[in-house]
């Protein structure tokens, strides 16, 4: 079954071609992001981005995968959770190809999307998933039907909480990348509260001792390297109980923060010590992307699932837990 998947929950407006009876599985991945000229995301900016392109995204992931809209079996979108008019823009986008071409919807959750491409691609089984992305942060596992959510942030997402610290350090939009290189300069560690309570972590308490630290005259490598090993350690851990609880022996990494290196370090390290095994899909599945809404909603449609159009209105808030899994 030919899929196309358009996602928008945030900055990112991707556009995937997935095939279920190719074994390459993926046969286009277009990632536009949005970046913002100057300060942080505003959701209405970024929906406007998504507008503006998602129809020569659409043709430019037909290109690359050399066919045609026609030959199209079924249409997926991520339908939440993320920012409203951005997520609307791939919904409308979605069912006006759904209603041209007279060809299926599916909606899909965009976590659930995350943890599907992870299976097929890194052929990882019934993994516990550390999604570390800017706006999400959970640890989810499949459970007696359903992908539960076993931990997560209670405030902001740890990728927020790395481009609010940077932007205030001066290092400019998306900062993960940038925290990660001078974190690797430091040489002394912080203190810095280490907030984790029951299964739940949060990052704002991290943010506003660090930018305390940085009024003192701390170094920002220091800073840096403080802020990643309190914050990697506190998902760590609640990713290794999140393991020993459901009984998962694999864990697989998703969302923008999972290429950083150190993270990865910290989690393989905990994975080896209890006899388990990490997966880290490619960069271009880590971050959002159209294949992997391409792929969950392939999944889906195939295992019995049907939309109709007047079902497909977007969630902001949509939870993981919600989706019945009728696909494993
Ligand atoms: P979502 O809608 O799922 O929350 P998103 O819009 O935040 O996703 P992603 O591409 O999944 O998009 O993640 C982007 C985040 O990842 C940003 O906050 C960015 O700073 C962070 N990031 C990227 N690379 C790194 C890195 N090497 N280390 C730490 N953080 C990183
Ligand atoms: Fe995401």
């Amino acid at each position: 079954m030919k899929t196309i998947g358009i996602e928008s929950t945030a900055h990112t407006l991707g556009v995937g071609i997935t095939d279920s009876d190719d074994g390459r599985k993926v046969l286009a991945n277009v990632i536009d992001m949005y970046r913002p000229p100057q300060g942080g995301l505003h959701p209405r900016e970024a929906a406007n981005h998504h507008a503006e392109n998602v129809a020569a995204d659409i043709e430019k992931a037909l290109g690359e995968a050399r066919m045609s809209i026609r030959d199209m079996d079924l249409i997926s979108f991520s339908m939440g959770p993320g920012l409203g008019p951005c997520l609307k823009t791939s919904a409308t986008a979605a069912r006006a190809l759904s209603c041209r071409l007279g060809v299926p919807i599916i909606g899909t959750n965009h976590c659930i999307a995350h943890i599907e491409i992870g299976r097929a691609m890194e052929g990882c089984d019934d993994p516990a998933l550390l999604y570390a992305s800017g706006g999400n942060t959970q640890i989810i596992a499949f459970s007696e039907g359903k992908y539960r959510i076993f931990g997560e942030t209670e405030d902001i997402g740890i990728g927020n909480m790395f481009d609010k610290l940077g932007r205030e350090l001066g290092l400019g939009f998306y900062a993960g990348p940038k925290i990660e290189k001078l974190a690797a300069e430091g040489t002394e560690l912080l203190d810095i509260p280490y907030s984790v309570k029951g299964m739940d972590v949060s990052f704002s308490g991290i943010m506003t001792a660090a930018l305390a630290l940085y009024r003192k005259g701390n170094k920002i490598e220091d800073i840096a390297m403080s802020v990643q090993e309190t914050a990697f350690a506190m998902l760590t851990e609640v990713t290794e109980r999140a393991m020993a609880h459901t009984g998962k022996d694999e864990v697989l990494l998703g969302g923008g923060v999972a290429q950083n290196m150190r993270l990865r370090e910290m989690v393989r390290e905990m994975a080896e010590s209890r006899g388990a095994e990490m997966f880290v899909p490619d960069r271009k599945y880590c971050m959002d992307n159209g294949a992997m809404i391409a792929w969950l909603g392939c999944l889906m449609y195939e295992s019995g699932v049907r939309m109709e159009i007047q079902s497909t209105a977007v969630r902001q808030r949509f939870r993981t837990d919600e989706v019945e899994v009728t696909w494993r």
